[in-house]
């Protein structure tokens, strides 16, 4: 016990006999660490100025530019005007966080492409005379004038995953998405009513806008296997089975036995045939929202769109839309496990779409192609797509 109760005086006694070497210990031992922190300090340092003009063109460099290049592109073009303005959403846009997994793309490169689609368009409504009369079909458009974005939705193209962003910018949770009965088109026009051509060409100036349109033949076909094929919609049937009266011969339908016109739907060359009556006899009955022309749906010479994305880029061009419109923290895609998987030429069984694409078309003849070409050739056009295959595809008649 007595041990115990000295030994704080023993330590003193220790301390004050050698306090000249205790002294020197701790002196060296400070003045060490302070060099050490210094030194490391000063390394820092300078790794962190290092850095901004050692890496070339890095995530950090194409963060600055997805914000201000096309502001200033936006000043410099003449021809495009209104649309490209950026939005002031965007503008005031924050430092992005940049995800690793999309390198790779040239920015500078992508813009061009992107002026040169909306060149494309110009031109040939221009050509068509197709910019003289008519206004914005405003019906179609979402606008969120809270984010800056207004979309022209073309269905079959991309369509529900565009619905789904439109219903997180809405501020609709996943998991409520995830688990409501109610059609995603529903819930996005309860937060994003159909505009007037005024509240559109409105918003136009301050917004991001844009169309995805993909290949007009590929579009029609899966329409066509969507919904009319097997009749799979209520809505449907009722039109299937009056392309079915309207259009089926008797007399072939015992080369067809497994078309039992009650649970079947119209082939595919007697939709084409529904089609091209539609077009050429009731020029003012709208077309389908499925397969409506989307120069006539989105009406791109009313509406100058920011990006004209392609189903067949889509990946890149949506990343585009969404960092330029400053929306990574909403929609960046990573982040959403549970929204509507974009497979791209695969159909819902399985199959190639070129595999398809020779299947039904090659039922068609070339009158036929001839005609369907009178009434998508302008889409075929504007967004830059060929048609030249489908020609070897189908029934010649000489
Ligand atoms: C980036 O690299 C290219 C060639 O690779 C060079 O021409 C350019 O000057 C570099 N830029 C910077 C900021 O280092
Ligand atoms: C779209 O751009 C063209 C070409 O620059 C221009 O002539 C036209 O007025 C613009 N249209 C709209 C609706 O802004
Ligand atoms: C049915 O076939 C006969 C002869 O094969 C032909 O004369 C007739 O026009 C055909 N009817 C229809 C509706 O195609
Ligand atoms: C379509 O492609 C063919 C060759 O595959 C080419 O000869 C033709 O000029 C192209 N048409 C257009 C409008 O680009």
């Amino acid at each position: 016990m007595r041990g115990i109760h000295h030994w704080p005086r023993l330590l003193l006694r220790a301390i004050n006999r050698y306090r000249s070497i205790f002294q020197v210990f701790i002196l060296i031992t400070a003045g060490l660490s302070y060099c050490l922190l210094l030194g490391s300090y000063a390394l820092s340092r300078q790794h962190e100025l290092a850095k901004p003009s050692s890496v070339n063109i890095t995530r950090s460099n194409m963060q600055h530019r997805y914000v201000t290049q096309p502001n200033q592109r936006a000043s410099k073009e003449t021809h495009t005007t209104k649309a490209v303005q950026l939005s002031p959403y965007i503008k005031m846009t924050p430092s992005i966080i940049v995800e690793p997994e999309d390198d790779g793309i040239d920015l500078e490169e992508l813009e061009k492409e992107l002026e040169q689609r909306r060149q494309k368009v110009w031109d040939v409504c221009v050509a068509h005379g197709l910019n003289k009369e008519g206004e914005p079909n405003a019906w179609e458009f979402f606008i969120d004038s809270t984010h800056g974005l207004v979309w022209c939705n073309i269905f079959k193209a991309a369509s529900s995953a565009w619905l789904y962003n439109f219903n997180l910018l809405g501020g609709y949770k996943e998991q409520y998405l995830r688990r409501s009965k109610k059609p995603p088109l529903v819930l996005a026009r309860s937060h994003f009513p159909r505009p007037s051509v005024k509240q559109l060409q409105e918003a136009l100036p301050e917004s991001l806008s844009f169309l995805i349109v993909r290949e007009p033949f590929e579009r029609l076909l899966s329409a066509y296997r969507n919904k009319i094929e097997g009749l799979p919609h209520r809505f449907y049937r009722k039109m299937g089975r009056e392309i079915i009266a309207k259009y089926r011969k008797q007399n072939l339908s015992h080369e067809m036995p497994k078309m039992n016109p009650t649970t079947s739907g119209p082939t595919f060359s007697e939709f084409v045939n529904y089609i091209i009556d539609t077009a050429q006899y009731s020029k003012n009955q709208k077309f389908d929202e499925h397969w409506a022309p989307f120069h006539s749906f989105c009406t791109p010479c009313h509406v100058n769109f920011t990006v004209i994305a392609k189903l067949e880029t889509l990946t890149r061009d949506q990343e585009y839309i969404i960092r330029r419109a400053g929306l990574e923290n909403i929609l960046m895609l990573s982040r959403h496990k549970d929204r509507p998987k974009m497979v791209l030429n695969k159909a819902r069984d399985g199959r190639n779409t070129n595999d398809l694409i020779k299947k039904y078309y090659s039922q068609l003849t070339e009158q036929q192609l001839n005609r369907l070409y009178n009434i998508y050739g302008i889409d075929f056009e504007m967004f830059g797509y060929n048609i030249t295959k489908y020609y070897s595809l189908v029934k010649k008649i000489l």
